[in-house]
């Protein structure tokens, strides 16, 4: 199948763009903040953009009238209009998969006609597709809460155990957490099993009854090993329990590959499918994110997908100049392509928000982690930066340090509600007052003149000044962004989330590669198969893995060429198990 990236921009007016913009980063005092609002009194309200309560505050960055002139033309050269509309037509906009990135099909109203052109020719309905499997989720996450559907034993359902990887645990689990965490009305307790770690199972079910918890396994392609290891020890662990006819009344699917979900011998009522043109890093808003209206209630689910409804059409109606995830989007370019940043740091203040940074490194990192352009022209720019992050405060007491003092600039991201889920007035204020507090540090620094004259006039001795000054001076003039919103609810949970999904496509589009795949990650898992037979003893190995990865006499070790230092950490690893 060929491509469809005709309409891309040549190679060498993009690559002029990032020129410009490192050109622009060079002049004189270009990475400078301060002097920019020392210059412009309206400089906050200038780069801030707002959309209903949620506000995303830029002006601590070094984008100034002309970087921001140079960013828009950049966005014209990649034809990001264009890209939108594709987008939000269903086009083919993963080329390499040849799939459309519908996700947002999800959260749309069954009516809103979004369609997701299919491969083979034809077009998905897709609003109305997923329209239905909402209906049956519903129907499904009513009956569990009324008691309708029970255990096997017929106990209600009380906990809810989600098995899956990737995308098929972290926005589902950042959607729970975010709306579960400090509350007691959560309809069911919802446990995550992501990693095959044995001990990660014994900690996912230690103190969980069979009888009363419903299992749900969620995977886009029910081919994964973490997932399909997981789930097989699930339904021991329920078999052991309850018997092999409890697997039925207790195992949920929720899949696009419905042939591997009954070769597992799912009941057929109990499988939630969706479609190829939702990717996994974008399967919380699909029957993937189950467990979340099993955990917080069908209501809350909805709000949480018209919070995300309402950040797409945002998105894709609001002018670009206007348009949050866009200028999202440009202040990351700024850093990444016009100041060479190769990190972006999350800092949500709020606990709930603690697997958020989690999310967003699959998010940005596995969608934009990539320096092979749709045109197959290797990248000649920097693309996605290494996200990593923690809840603030607790942050500011581990690696802010490296942030304030560390010799490269590492660009945050600040994000808080102005109003807290609890009755601690004092403690909201606490979190808030640090995470403007931060911001401002970062930005403007403590000069030593400064610090000189405050230890004097604390009684500090020259000597001591001299000495210690150097080490206490902030130089500032460090970039971040603050995205806050009135409180954290379903509806701004979903909106949040779905900003950083498309603040990762535009900036996709910007830098000319395919978002929606992940290639990348295809390699390690070969091999993994590969190794894993050489790791298992014989008299474990199922005849038909055997079969695949060795002739009857030969040490798998010597199918599998490895280099030498693989081959010895192999054998260190059978030799310290009395393997070998
Ligand atoms: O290995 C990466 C990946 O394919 C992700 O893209 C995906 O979210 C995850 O694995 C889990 O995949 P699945 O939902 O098919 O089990």
């Amino acid at each position: 199948m060929s491509m469809t990236h005709t309409a891309l921009a040549p190679f060498a007016d993009r690559q002029a763009g990032f020129n410009h913009l490192r050109a622009l980063a060079g002049r004189p005092g270009g990475r400078l903040i301060t002097p920019l609002f020392a210059a412009d009194p309206g400089r906050a309200d200038r780069f801030t953009a707002h959309f209903d309560d949620l506000s995303l505050d830029f002006s601590k960055s070094s984008i100034d009238d002309a970087a921001l002139a140079a960013l828009f033309a950049l966005t014209e050269t990649a034809g990001l209009d264009r890209f939108r509309q594709r987008l939000f037509a269903g086009q083919p906009v993963n080329e390499t998969e040849h799939r459309a990135a519908m996700h947002m099909a999800l959260r749309a109203p069954e009516d809103a006609g979004l369609k997701a052109v299919m491969p083979g020719g034809g077009t998905d309905d897709a609003a109305a597709m997923a329209g239905d499997e909402r209906a049956k989720m519903r129907r499904f996450v009513v009956a569990v809460h009324d008691g309708r559907i029970r255990g096997f034993t017929g106990q209600i359902f009380t906990d809810v155990l989600t098995i899956g990887i990737g995308g098929s645990d972290l926005g589902p689990r950042v959607a729970t957490e975010a709306l579960t965490i400090g509350r007691s009305d959560a309809k069911m307790t919802a446990h995550f099993l992501s990693n095959v770690d044995g001990h990660a199972f014994l900690e996912a079910t230690r103190g969980l009854d069979p009888a009363r918890t419903l299992v749900l396994v969620a995977s886009k392609t029910f081919t994964t090993l973490e997932t399909s290891m997981n789930a097989a020890a699930a339904r021991a662990w329920v078999v052991a329990a309850l018997g092999q006819q409890a697997v039925a009344a207790h195992f949920v699917a929720l899949s696009t590959n419905l042939k591997a979900v009954a070769a597992f011998g799912m009941n057929p009522d109990r499988v939630f499918a969706f479609q190829d043109w939702v990717g996994g890093r974008y399967s919380l808003w699909s029957p993937v994110g189950l467990v979340i209206p099993l955990a917080v209630g069908w209501e809350k689910f909805q709000q949480m997908l018209d919070g995300a409804w309402s950040m797409d059409c945002h998105f894709r109606d609001a002018a670009l100049h206007a348009n949050l995830p866009v200028l999202l989007a440009l202040a990351g370019i700024w850093n990444t392509n016009a100041l060479g940043c190769a990190t972006q740091c999350i800092l949500a203040y709020d606990d709930r928000l603690r697997r958020l940074p989690a999310h967003l490194q699959q998010l940005e990192m596995e969608s934009n982690g990539k320096h092979v352009m749709l045109s197959g022209e290797q990248t000649g720019w920097d693309t996605c930066p290494i996200l990593f992050g923690e809840p603030g405060t607790n942050a500011q007491h581990s690696f802010m340090q490296l942030v304030h003092q560390g010799t490269r600039p590492v660009p945050v991201d600040f994000i808080l509600a102005a109003n807290a889920g609890h009755d601690r007035p004092d403690a909201h204020r606490a979190l808030a007052a640090n995470a403007f507090a931060q911001a401002e540090a970062l930005m403007c620094g403590r000069s030593e003149v400064d610090i000189r004259a405050d230890m004097a006039a604390h009684g500090v001795s020259q000597s001591e000044i001299d000495a210690i000054a150097p080490h206490r001076v902030a130089v500032g003039e460090r970039p971040s962004n603050t995205i806050m919103f009135n409180r954290l609810d379903p509806f701004s949970v979903g909106r949040l989330i779905a900003l950083y999904e498309h603040k990762v496509a535009v900036q996709g589009c910007l830098w000319g590669i395919d978002s929606f795949d992940q290639w990348g990650v295809e390699l390690g898992k070969q091999l993994a198969s590969g190794i894993l037979p050489e790791l298992t003893p014989k008299a474990e190995k199922a005849p038909s893995s055997e079969k695949a990865s060795s002739s009857e006499n030969t040490p798998a070790s010597e199918n599998n060429r490895h280099d030498s230092s693989t081959t010895g950490l192999i054998q260190r690893f059978l030799s310290l198990r009395g393997e070998s």
